[in-house]
């Protein structure tokens, strides 16, 4: 096969295990499309009419029906090669890339805001190699899962100057699949001043895949109640705000997951560099929280964190971080608004830790992600830029680099 010239030339291609399925009918009772067929061997899938309603994932008893391979549009598996399969087909050079471009995958909305929050990239990100297969846009504006509030609770100390709240969402027999460094959408209910519906907000999934609980069908979110716009000037975010004082019981419009990229490499002995401020700890909380969970399996690869906050006060998860083994995770709080201390960023943090910063972007086995407050980043990237030039690197050619292999991850908002 050529390689293609863009990835809107490959496409996704639901595919079933022969290996694992014990041929019980339920998928293709469940299709509603009838897209599933089978013969005596084996159940397949028509990629010319799987419309990806995925009602066929949650009934199936032993997952074969959870598989996805990517494949050239024009070149995807047919009836005929998968009747003939004994094992599925190997992941090819495709199952690395993006499919298409995801306007043809998530609602526009989502698009232009994504397009917004990975700009400092500089580029299309790719998922790293070993990233688990993400589940997309299962639920869109148009029919959201109904979530249960099943926890609210304010993280930043009572008075301090902003409030952030950690909120689990429980989706109860609803399948809703995520990994860590995807977000959900939320509509907040009523109308903007249009009389319009609202538009969904996204928010970072801040739990690991398992679920908050592990084994529950529920996720956790790291909210900040917006009370003033970028410049200052008083203004009631409206989603922020209605998620903050979200009480137990209470049902909520959910769509998503989203995001196909800013995920965490699962090989083990990868590496992690993780820079962040404020709610942009969603993703890294998840993460950490997946290795702190997995830390007996000895998988290696350090944890590298940078953190941004006002005060010690308003750092989310500051208890918990602070617990964790230092062989586990090497921690840098910067504190920017604490009394009689001077100010502190996270870009100073990096420049003075700047040796090891320098050989976490030289491997090749470290994944770097970037997440919170917009105005972070040119300091990142300048400081980024100076650590490589005292030590004969490029920033300019280096980042580049870093985006095709995977490395290199950036969500801001
Ligand atoms: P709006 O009613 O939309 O806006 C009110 C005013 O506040 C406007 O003037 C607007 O410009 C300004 N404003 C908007 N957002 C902010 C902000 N964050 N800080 C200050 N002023 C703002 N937010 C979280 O709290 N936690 C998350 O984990 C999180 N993850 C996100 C992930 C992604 C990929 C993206 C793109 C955004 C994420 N956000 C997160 C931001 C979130 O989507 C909303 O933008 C935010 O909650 C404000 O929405 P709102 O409806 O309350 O404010
Ligand atoms: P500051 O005290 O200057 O606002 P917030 O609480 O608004 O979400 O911000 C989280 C942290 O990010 C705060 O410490 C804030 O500092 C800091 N911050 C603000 N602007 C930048 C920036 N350009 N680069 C890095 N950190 C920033």
């Amino acid at each position: 096969m050529n390689a293609p010239s863009v990835q809107s030339e490959l496409a996704r291609q639901h595919v079933i295990d022969p290996e694992i399925c014990i041929r019980c009918n339920t998928c293709e009772e469940m299709c509603p499309v009838k897209a599933i067929s089978h013969d005596a061997r084996n159940y397949v899938v028509n990629f010319e009419i799987c419309s990806w309603c995925n009602a066929c994932i949650g009934p199936c008893p032993t997952g074969a029906i959870d598989n996805i391979r990517n494949v050239r549009k024009d070149q995807p598996y047919s009836l005929a090669d998968q009747l003939g399969w004994d094992v599925l087909p190997g992941f090819t050079e495709y199952d690395n890339m993006a499919v298409g471009s995801a306007t043809t995958e998530v609602p526009d909305e989502v698009q232009r805001i994504t397009d917004v929050a990975t700009a400092g990239q500089g580029g299309q990100a790719l998922a790293p190699w070993s990233a688990s297969h993400p589940y997309v846009n299962l639920y869109g504006p148009n029919n959201p899962v109904t979530a249960t509030v099943s926890g609210n609770y304010r993280l930043t100390a009572e008075g301090a100057s902003s409030a952030i709240h950690h909120v689990v969402l429980d989706f109860g027999t609803t399948p809703f699949p995520v990994l860590e460094g995807q977000s959900i959408g939320i509509i907040p209910p009523g109308t903007d001043a249009n009389g319009k519906p609202h538009l969904l907000r996204m928010y970072s999934v801040a739990s690991p895949r398992e679920g908050e609980r592990p084994g529950y069908n529920n996720l956790a979110l790291t909210v900040k109640r917006v009370t003033e716009d970028h410049d200052g000037k008083p203004s009631m975010g409206v989603c922020s705000n209605y998620v903050c004082d979200l009480k137990k019981g209470d049902q909520v419009q959910v769509t998503g997951p989203y995001g196909t990229t800013f995920l965490m490499p699962n090989h083990p002995g990868a590496s992690i560099m993780m820079i962040c401020t404020g709610t942009g700890s969603a993703p890294m909380r998840a993460m950490t929280e997946r290795r702190r969970r997995r830390m007996n399996q000895k998988e290696g690869g350090e944890l590298m964190l940078f953190f941004g906050a006002r005060t010690r006060e308003e750092l989310p998860y500051l208890g918990p971080l602070q617990q964790l083994p230092k062989d586990f995770i090497d921690i840098n709080f910067a504190f920017s608004r604490t009394p009689d201390q001077p100010k502190q960023y996270v870009q100073d943090l990096i420049r003075a830790r700047a040796d090891k910063v320098a050989a976490m972007l030289a491997d090749d086995n470290c994944f770097i992600y970037i997440c919170g407050l917009k105005g972070m980043e040119t300091g990142v990237l300048e400081a980024f830029s100076d650590i490589c030039r005292a030590r004969g690197m490029d920033w300019e050619t280096l980042r580049p680099a870093l985006l095709k292999k995977a490395r290199f991850h950036v969500e801001t908002y």
